[in-house]
């Protein structure tokens, strides 16, 4: 059966072959949610890049579409944004259909190969049919480099206290704004980001948007690095705000993470879903994501998260958990209270018949070190679980599996608590080569991927003394490919 493979995700988004890497042109259109993807359709390692495409009526079942946007001669396809230009502001509507337009990094190797700095240059499509076609704009490129080596990845939002779109421009080690009022004639606004964040590598695919906190308006501006990320290479930071249609202007200096695993990267938010704000990463990291031994397609995408605004230890902070839509594919709960584990507590009668498909829900009302050992009849195992000394959460995959096929692949990687709150919850969502963990509501998230052989049947709650553990949820989930 067709996305049957080994490590093939059951949960999340992959496409049916080939290389894929950043989710590009997220957009909400006509009752369909629109994902694009770097996608090269000849390999599975990355290559002249395309824009893949997909789409989905509920954020949980995709439905792969013929390739939206191919090279060309000003370039290979990179990331970038889409945006529904209801007012046709930029003129592409016709016969009062209105257009989607792409707004997207055309990078020309050739220029590249010849030593020059400026081979990234801003461009853009767009779309009559809902996103089946594309057509490129004749005057492409429209915002042009001024000799910025890494001049990428297009976020476009309107802007309505002006009337105007702004540009969220990736622009080495900081951020560029520009506006435009057509999507076509792009005036430089701002720069920000020298002096603040993390800078041990590139910044790439920003985002800029607000949330509201208590009735206040907030503006978050997220900025993908790679590498630097908290557990090395690829990561996504973002700083808590206020932009003024021109200008951003953070509240705080502290870098903040939206993820703190190994395996989300390039991740930023849909356009046109109103006051929600719908976050989907790359589940991989640069480090590897050419390697790793899956053979038909290579890496995909989280599973959607709907981000908040919450008060942290670490002040105002993004707090993720998986879309409410996740419940469309239950399949069954099992529900746990009041369960005391004195050392180990075996849980593989809850997930031993799962298929590695499910969601874990730990809730205590006293927080202690506890670990979550996930593991096979080949005695591979995954770790999750919370460090008490270092007040940390962790996954270790150390043993969980394939994992030397490269260097940085095995690994414990830790995420800090952003609460003193007494009581505490973990969220793990399972499928078969990856978990995202979503604790204490959200304020700390980490993905990570693992290559087992064999599903993880048996799961174990193990902890150093006895605790109290209030509720213990499991919830089944079907395919998503079913
Ligand atoms: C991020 C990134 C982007 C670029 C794209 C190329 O993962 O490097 O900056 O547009 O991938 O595929």
């Amino acid at each position: 059966a067709a996305y049957a493979e080994q490590y093939r995700p059951q949960l999340h988004f992959s496409p049916a072959q080939h290389w894929m890497n950043d989710p590009n042109g997220m957009v909400y259109f006509n009752h369909t949610y629109h994902l694009f993807f770097q996608y090269y359709p000849k390999d599975i390692v990355w290559g002249p890049m395309h824009w893949g495409h997909a789409v989905s009526k509920d954020l949980i079942h995709w439905k792969q579409l013929p390739i939206a946007l191919y090279p060309d001669s000003l370039g290979y396809i990179f990331s970038g944004s889409a945006v529904v230009d209801s007012g046709n502001t930029s003129g592409f509507g016709k016969n009062g259909k209105i257009p989607m337009v792409a707004i997207f990094t055309h990078h020309d190797p050739k220029r590249e190969a010849e030593r020059h700095e400026d081979f990234e240059n801003q461009s853009i499509a767009f779309s009559l049919d809902s996103g089946a076609t594309w057509t490129k704009y004749a005057n492409n490129p429209v915002l042009k480099n001024p000799g910025i080596r890494d001049f990428r990845d297009p976020k476009v939002m309107w802007y309505t206290a002006e009337k105007k779109w702004i540009m969220t421009l990736a622009t080495q080690d900081h951020i560029s704004f520009y506006s435009a009022p057509d999507l076509k004639n792009w005036k430089k606004e701002s720069e920000f980001g020298f002096k603040t964040g993390a800078h041990g590598g590139v910044w790439e695919c920003p985002d800029l948007f607000s949330l509201k906190m208590a009735g206040k308006t907030y503006w978050i501006l997220v900025v993908n690095l790679n590498p630097g990320g908290p557990n090395g290479g690829s990561a996504t930071q973002y700083f808590v705000g206020d932009f003024d249609g021109s200008k951003f202007t953070p509240i705080d200096s502290s870098t903040k993470w939206l993820d703190y695993g190994p395996d989300e990267y390039a991740g930023i938010t849909w356009s046109n879903t109103g006051d929600r704000k719908i976050f989907l990463g790359w589940m991989s990291n640069w480090q590897y994501a050419n390697q790793v031994p899956t053979q038909a397609w290579r890496n995909a995408a989280t599973i959607p998260r709907e981000l908040r605004l919450k008060q942290s230890n670490q002040g105002i902070v993004l707090a993720s958990a998986p879309v409410p839509e996740l419940t469309k594919i239950n399949r069954g709960v099992s529900v746990s209270k009041n369960v005391m584990v004195n050392k180990t507590l075996d849980l593989s009668t809850k997930v031993g018949k799962l298929k590695s498909q499910y969601v874990l829900k730990l809730s205590m009302a006293q927080l202690k070190a506890y670990t979550l050992k996930l593991s096979n009849k080949k005695g591979e195992e995954l770790l999750i679980g919370y460090d008490a000394i270092k007040n940390q959460y962790f996954i270790d995959r150390t043993k969980s599996g394939k994992t030397d096929f490269q260097k940085d692949f095995s690994g414990r990687f830790m995420a800090p608590r952003l609460t003193a709150a007494k009581n505490s919850d973990i969220t793990i969502v399972v499928d078969k080569s990856s978990v995202e963990l979503f604790a204490d509501g959200g304020l700390t998230t980490m993905t990570a991927v693992y290559f087992p052989d064999g599903d993880y049947t048996g799961l174990t709650l193990n902890a150093d003394s006895n605790i109290k553990v209030d509720s213990i949820v499991v919830t089944a989930l079907k395919s998503i490919w079913q």
